[in-house]
């Protein structure tokens, strides 16, 4: 088991069970209560969340607002005791009922006395495992933000979790619902250049955005897996998803040459310190994060940092930083598809280019992004205007762009199509197949986790060793790599 000290009993023991069964009741009794006061039972699905911080309040709002009529949320579980009342007392803005609050030690306490149906998980991203693996024995569903977990024995242990278990896992990857990168699918699926044989993709982050990573529980590996894993996650599970593939082989290089001690004299300043909040050089250094200036910042971090220590605005050219800025990985995909991937940190601008080399064609899709910080308040991977193309390049053809499907809103506008998926009672069939379960959350990681091997190792890994027998995601059908091709015009 890789669940942290304090949720390590394996299984769901006897007093658990009849714990559980004893909170199963007094959920039945709630019910009732309802029944009573209204007239009708309480339908409403009950969730519990675990890990109160930035990236919780699209759940919140979801659950209490846009989708208040189906859902309730039953409990907050966190570390930090003030980020836990500071989310209580938002959600009372929202109109809830008070929602009670638990700390992390109290998970179980909080599953047998709340009786949720899912549980969601939004805390760093390392310690995603012990709460999805508990939740699950004691009985829950499971709704986890990326990345699913950081290495291949904690996948190990939820993917053998789940199936002793046999509850339900969903990794909510915003990423696919945005309209353009729906679009690229319903593109690639539709034939439009044949088979895909080979992948350029290139991602881009910004020095504001980028630099966000360095600051905190990110730029620790352990904590996160680094950028591979917390990051690019979204975009290799986009490549499976895009592709309906699966990684077989990685082979990459990784190094951290920007944000240093090295490039903090470069620009000019003494030394790097250990945050901007107290840094004697604030004034000369434009990578400063004031989290006193912005409210959301203040409120979510610096407020709370008497709680745990967190600082959010440590300096990014700290020593003691251990992950990447800069990545080249090269995949092999099972079903033939060659991809070269680059993910930088230091960019000038924020956003991706992508293309796919097809039988009959080449589709290259760029994007351009605002910059963003988490919890400041800005919306995180909103689109530029302009920004999105795709273009079509028929084998010796004029090459043309495609009308883009719009969005608006977080992640390319795919945040809100995603909640209404996750939350809404109504799920129309989707041809995309976008939802995605533990194992499409495995083989996103397993490219990332590869890739962090290879860095230290300099050797190809094979996916297979880290995780055997990893079952396939369900996956729309792609165009045929047997199919004749039709022979191309003279040009
Ligand atoms: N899908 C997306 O686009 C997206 C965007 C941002 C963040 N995320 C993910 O959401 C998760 C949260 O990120 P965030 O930006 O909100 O970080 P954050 O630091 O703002 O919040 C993390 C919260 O987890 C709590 N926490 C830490 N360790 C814990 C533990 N052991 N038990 C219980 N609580 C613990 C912290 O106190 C904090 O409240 C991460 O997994 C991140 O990768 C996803």
């Amino acid at each position: 088991m890789t669940t942290p000290a304090h949720l390590s009993e394996g299984g769901i023991s006897r007093r658990n069970f009849i714990a559980t069964t004893a909170v199963a009741g007094a959920g039945l009794l709630a019910g009732a209560t309802a029944l009573a006061q209204t007239g009708t039972p309480d339908q409403r699905k009950r969730y519990a969340l675990v890990g109160t911080g930035s990236r919780s309040s699209m759940y919140r709002k979801a659950i209490f607002q846009t989708y208040a009529e189906h859902c309730q949320m039953v409990g907050f579980c966190d570390v930090n005791e003030g980020r836990l009342k500071l989310a209580q007392r938002k959600a009372k803005a929202m109109g809830a009922a008070e929602v009670p609050i638990f700390a992390a030690k109290d998970f179980d306490r909080m599953i047998r006395e709340t009786n949720p149906e899912i549980v969601i998980v939004t805390t760093k991203d390392a310690t995603h495992d012990g709460y999805i693996i508990r939740a699950m024995e004691l009985g829950c569903d499971v709704m986890t933000e990326k990345p699913m977990t950081t290495d291949e024995k904690k996948c190990r242990a939820i993917l053998a979790a789940q199936q002793r278990t046999g509850r339900k896992i969903i990794v909510t990857f915003n990423y696919r619902y945005s309209p353009p990168r729906t679009q690229v699918k319903d593109l690639l699926m539709s034939g439009i250049i044949g088979d895909v044989l080979s992948v350029d993709f290139h991602w881009m982050l910004d020095t504001h955005h980028g630099a966000d990573y360095f600051r905190r529980w990110h730029s620790h590996k352990a904590n996160s897996g680094g950028l591979m894993v917390h990051k690019a996650t979204h975009h290799f599970d986009l490549v499976n998803w895009w592709l309906s593939a699966s990684p077989v082989t990685v082979q990459a290089n990784g190094k951290r040459e920007f944000y240093t001690p090295q490039m903090a004299k470069r620009l000019g300043l003494q030394s790097h310190h250990e945050r901007c909040h107290t840094c004697p050089e604030s004034s000369k250094c434009t990578f400063v994060l004031d989290i006193e200036k912005n409210r959301e910042l203040k409120e979510l971090y610096l407020d709370q940092e008497k709680y745990d220590g967190y600082f959010r605005d440590r300096c990014v050219f700290r020593p003691d930083i251990d992950i990447e800025d800069t990545m080249n990985v090269i995949v092999k995909y099972d079903t033939g598809v060659t991809m070269s991937y680059s993910l930088n940190a230091f960019n000038a601008w924020e956003g991706y280019s992508i293309c796919f080399n097809g039988t009959k064609g080449r589709l290259e899709h760029v994007t351009q992004e605002k910059v963003s910080v988490n919890g400041d308040g800005s919306v995180p991977g909103a689109l530029k205007d302009e920004g999105t193309s795709i273009r079509i390049y028929p084998i010796r053809a004029a090459a043309y762009s495609v009308p883009i499907w719009t969005g608006k809103g977080a992640h390319g506008g795919g945040d809100d199509v995603m909640l209404a998926e996750l939350f809404s009672p109504t799920k129309p069939a989707d041809k995309y197949q976008r939802a995605s379960d533990q194992r499409g959350g495995a083989a996103s990681i397993l490219t990332g986790i590869a890739a962090n091997h290879s860095f230290r190792t300099g050797e190809t890994v094979q996916i297979a060793t880290l995780v055997p027998g990893l079952k396939r995601p369900d996956y729309p059908a792609m165009p045929n790599h047997t199919d004749p091709v039709p022979m191309p015009p003279l040009g």
